[in-house]
């Protein structure tokens, strides 16, 4: 071969990685050019046979050759896998060697997780959800609820009022009323959703909170242990084996008897750790029988029907089932705790 030769084979060699439009192509010109067995190490090993005048010329050239083929061949490949084509049209549609793109997966939120575990755990004992307006009135929110204007949780420093007759609800039971009016007994539902109430914010403590409201009204006697029963399901369910419950007797305006419920504790099973300040029990909800007054405001005889409602702070829950010290944590969006929680 002369030297012009060598030149026009060379310059026939460049086009036709320039026209590859494919990693296919690319790689077979790779092989028929610069693999081992390809044309430029032939060129190579025929040195030899070269006049030894014209051998450094001849050399230099075939170097150069080689040189300029591998850098448009890398520069096609990069320019192929950039456009998508080299996954399209290669006989290996994925190279293991390359880094691998990163998706960022996200997880449920710890209180999306707490309401969709309850939705679904009521839900096999026959419950529905039901959903009520973050912006209520004051007769849902206080009124029905047997809840007179003098009682604390109207004052101006615990409530949100938006205007002399809005407030942003300060519980989840607003919307027992709002089933009730529009149901006939028997009504069996859920209520999970978004609280407000004049706190200032701390490790336990939030202006905007979420509960899950429980309610149960049939025309056929509805029982204390029936309740209880419930929400000795909901505990086992919730939070494990081996963790039942506990009434303690309250008051609420709106039940009658009301109780306070405990669960065991999660962690110790009751035998007392730190989580459970030594007790062994964990305060999880109000609760109690609706009080015939309840009723009565929203048409129901309450010679009729009877019922129980309950009501829980689903941070509450959150915070000791996944153990989270600070409610503000669960606001915060920041990725890395969220993703703890997976
Ligand atoms: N709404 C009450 C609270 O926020 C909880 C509760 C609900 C109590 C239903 C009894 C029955 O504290």
């Amino acid at each position: 071969m002369t030297l012009e030769e060598l030149e026009q084979a060379k310059a026939a060699c460049l086009a036709e990685i320039a026209a590859a439009a494919d990693a296919q192509t690319i790689e077979t010109l790779r092989v028929k050019y610069v693999g081992r067995n390809g044309a430029i190490p032939a060129l190579i090993k025929a040195m030899k046979d070269v006049p030894k005048e014209d051998r450094p010329a001849f050399g230099k050239a075939v170097q150069a050759w080689k040189a300029e083929a591998e850098d448009a061949i890398a520069e096609k490949k990069t320019k192929l896998q950039d456009a998508g084509g080299g996954r399209q049209n290669s006989a290996h549609p994925c190279d293991a060697t390359l880094p691998g793109r990163w998706t960022d997966f996200g997880v449920e939120h710890p209180i999306s997780r707490v309401i969709s575990d309850a939705a679904r755990i009521f839900g096999k004992l026959g419950f529905t959800v039901a959903d009520g307006p973050d912006i209520e009135n004051p007769f849902n929110n206080f009124t029905a609820l047997n809840t007179p204007p003098h009682h604390p949780s109207q004052d101006r420093t615990d409530t949100f009022w938006l205007t002399s007759d809005t407030l942003l609800r300060t519980q989840t039971s607003p919307v027992q009323i709002r089933v009730m009016q529009a149901n006939k007994p028997p009504v069996r539902v859920i209520c999970p959703g978004r609280t407000y109430r004049r706190d200032t914010t701390d490790a336990t403590h939030s202006a905007n909170f979420h509960q899950i409201e429980g309610l149960y009204v049939d025309t056929k006697p509805v029982s204390l242990a029936d309740l209880k029963s419930v929400l000795a399901y909901f505990a086992k369910e919730m939070m494990g084996d081996g963790v039942g419950v506990r009434f303690r007797p309250h008051f609420f305006p709106f039940t009658e008897p009301s109780v306070e419920v405990d669960f065991t504790c999660h962690v110790c099973k009751g035998k007392g750790c730190n989580v459970c300040k030594q007790s062994g029990w964990i305060e999880i909800a109000g609760a109690g029988m609706v009080d015939p007054r309840v009723f009565e405001h929203v048409g129901y005889n309450p010679k009729e029907v009877s019922g129980y409602a309950f009501g829980f702070g689903v941070e509450r829950i959150a915070m000791i089932k996944y153990g989270i010290p600070d409610i503000r944590w669960l606001y915060e969006n920041d990725v890395r705790f969220l993703h703890q929680m997976a």
